[in-house]
């Protein structure tokens, strides 16, 4: 018999929903949070009254659009962490009440870990391939940047590691310095379409191993801003799009720099892109061309998957379903969580 999962993610800005049957995705709602745009950043207290307002609406939707009724759910579940502790309660605690007054089980999920089972969905917009074990995932949020050996649905081992800043945060750090609003990621993507990515050049780190590091970079980007704009106070307006551009490109030559070298020394060469990064359009097409260099089997999600969303939580959850993995109901969520 099926098993009709409701996954709910709450962990930063983005409140969602998703019902899934066995692996075939029914629904995925996301309401996001205007409300951090003026400030230039998620701002933690607004974010977990959002999800107050947000969670019931949002998963009556997800249920109706499944069209599934709430007594048909098998069990719900929820992202424990990591994130920000305000916003991960709303979840967690919707998530007891509903299951309670169900009879059903909650199942905790890793919200990064989720972010790479997003490669498992089936949908209407992916019937695509399933990775086979043990595949190489390249992490890349707002929050996070790792590396990372999948070696089942719930055994994964982060090779490598942001020392720093993620990819996702330069990406909106620079953009911040180019004066375009949050999040800045696919602002800089849209510009950098535009521009030339060979017009400028900013330090890139030089980091034994398989981490990463970002905060060089952005303070390069940040001196290089304001030499040129002494000499100039139009630098930024008549350099936009090769700005972007040139950014765009050291930060995705970081990222496959490390991917290339990791995937030498395991010797895997089924490589998976996922997180909100991975919407970017000139990393979707750079690490294309580097898996037909290098015979990559690659796996790239549908751009709906790659930014927060309760679809990837929603299959995580089946998968430790299926395991048998329950959550008790005195579990709390975590800032910092840990696989
Ligand atoms: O995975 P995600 O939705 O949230 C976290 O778990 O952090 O990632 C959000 C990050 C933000 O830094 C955002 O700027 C970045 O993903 N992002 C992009 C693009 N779309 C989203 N960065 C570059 N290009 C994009 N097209
Ligand atoms: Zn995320």
């Amino acid at each position: 018999m099926a098993t009709l999962i409701l996954g709910i993610e709450s962990s930063c800005d983005d409140t969602s929903a998703a019902v899934i049957r066995d692996r075939f995705l029914l629904s995925n709602v996301i309401a996001g949070q205007d409300v951090h745009r003026k400030y230039g950043g998620v701002v933690p207290e607004l974010a977990s009254r959002a999800h107050q307002q947000n969670i019931v609406p949002v998963v009556d939707s997800a249920l109706k659009e499944a069209g599934v009724s709430r007594n048909e759910i098998d069990a719900v579940a929820f992202t424990r962490g990591p994130g920000l502790l305000g916003s991960l309660l709303v979840g967690t605690s919707f998530t007891k009440g509903f299951t309670a007054a169900l009879g059903i089980p909650m199942i905790e999920v890793n919200h990064l870990q989720a972010h790479i089972m997003v490669h498992f969905i089936q949908s209407e917009i992916s019937q695509a391939p399933t990775p086979r074990f043990p595949f190489l995932c390249l992490l890349v949020s707002g929050g996070h940047t790792q590396l990372v050996v999948v070696r089942d649905h719930h055994t994964m081992e982060i090779i490598g590691r942001t020392i720093d800043d993620a990819a996702g945060e330069a990406f909106d750090k620079c953009a911040k310095l180019l004066g375009l609003p949050y999040p800045g990621g696919p602002h800089v993507d849209r510009l950098a379409q535009e521009g030339d990515p060979l017009r400028f050049s900013f330090n890139k780190p030089r980091l034994e191993g398989f981490d990463y590091s970002f905060s060089g970079l952005k303070t390069s980007f940040l001196y290089f801003l304001r030499d040129r704009l002494k000499e100039d106070p139009e630098f930024i307006e008549r350099n936009r799009t090769d700005l972007a551009a040139s950014l765009q490109k050291t930060i995705i030559d970081i990222l496959l720099n490390k991917l290339r070298r990791a995937s030498k020394k395991t010797g895997i060469r089924q490589i998976a892109l996922a997180g909100g990064v991975s919407a970017n359009s000139g990393l979707r097409k750079a690490i294309g061309e580097e898996s037909l260099k290098y015979g990559w089997e690659l796996f790239v999600p549908p751009l709906s998957f790659t930014t927060d969303n309760a679809a990837m939580i929603a299959i995580s959850g089946y998968y430790r379903y299926l395991g048998g993995l329950f959550s008790s109901d005195d579990i709390a969520p975590l800032a910092r969580m840990y696989f």
